[in-house]
């Protein structure tokens, strides 16, 4: 089942055309990354879908509901945490939680103590926010995004700031989420912090999408990157294509399929070069990804 739509987003401020174009969408249990820059679009984008801003033209749905016609109605499942947790720090984990909850008609001790025990705060949650790690108070705000038992969950880059500990928990936090069906859109300017753990990525540069794709489809790319020692980096110049890199006097990077990799040497001996190593490494999810767009860098 598709729980979020978002077909042929425009945002306009002034005459800046924000977002031009942006469609993607989310089925429940499915994690989107939603990955960009700064000033890519990311936060204009997760605005426009939670409401907090007008968009120009497009059409968003959530669970059915198109947002221009039954706010109410498209929003009430949806759990959001934007830019950063909206928590007060002088107010214990579990205050928090319940000054937020009294906000909803009827949420039940049960339900607090399911949530505060999925986000494992259990044992800090009698403790002043104030003295909370930031992955403590990111996860106190995935706490208070999911009381109103939400199907859709959207993260403004939740991840900045955390050690890979903390991503490490988010990560297992979130899986356990969308295990649970819960459909999640999750932005981040880093694939590689996302790529263990989402089904789907959504590249976003200057308020365009130019690659939306499954992680199986990412993961298909055949090339590798060979790393290749040489006597003088100078002299391979002009055999490389766009996608390769000279590191410095010695050592350069090309991305190629195994065929090719072959025929590739060949030529530096045809030329003269001396070739003192070559290493395979397989790409990571952001090279490869990258590679598909077409060699543009996000
Ligand atoms: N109120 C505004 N008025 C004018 N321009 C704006 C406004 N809000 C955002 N922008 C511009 O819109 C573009 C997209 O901004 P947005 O905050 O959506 O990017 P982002 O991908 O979330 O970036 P970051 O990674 O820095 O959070 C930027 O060029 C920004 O300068
Ligand atoms: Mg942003």
């Amino acid at each position: 089942m598709t729980i979020l739509k978002v077909s042929n987003l425009c945002k306009k401020i002034g005459k800046k055309e924000i977002l031009k174009d942006v469609s993607f969408e989310i089925n429940e249990g499915e994690i989107l990354a939603f990955i960009g820059p700064n000033g890519a679009g990311k936060t204009t984008t997760i605005k426009c879908i939670l409401g907090l801003q007008k968009m120009t033209s497009g059409n968003i749905t959530i669970n059915g509901f198109d947002i221009s016609k039954d706010f109410v109605k498209a929003i009430s499942k949806v759990g959001c945490i934007v830019e950063s947790p909206d928590v007060y720090m002088y107010l214990t984990g579990l205050e928090n939680i319940r000054l937020q909850a009294s906000l909803y008609d009827n949420v039940t001790e049960e339900e607090i103590e399911h949530v505060i025990k999925l986000v494992g705060l259990d044992a800090r949650i009698n403790t002043q926010v104030s003295k909370y790690s930031l992955g403590m108070r990111q996860r106190l705000g995935i706490a208070i995004s999911l009381l109103n038992n939400p199907n859709l969950l959207i993260l403004d880059e939740p991840t900045n700031g955390l050690d890979p500990e903390g991503i490490k928990s988010l990560r297992e936090l979130l899986l356990k989420l969308s295990r649970q069906k819960i459909g999640i859109l999750i932005s981040s300017h880093n694939l590689s912090e996302l790529e263990s753990f989402c089904n789907k990525v959504c590249i976003i540069s200057e308020g365009k999408i130019i690659k939306e794709s499954s992680i199986e489809t990412i993961k298909q790319v055949n090339d590798s990157k060979y790393i290749i020692k040489v006597d003088d980096t100078k002299k391979v110049e002009k055999l490389l294509t766009e996608k390769d890199t000279i590191k410095d006097s010695q050592y350069f990077e090309v991305i190629k399929e195994e065929q090719e990799i072959a025929q590739f040497i060949t030529k530096l001996v045809k030329n003269d070069i001396k070739i003192y190593e070559v290493r395979k490494e397989n790409l990571t999810l952001e090279e490869a990804f990258i590679n598909l767009a077409g060699g543009q860098n996000v």
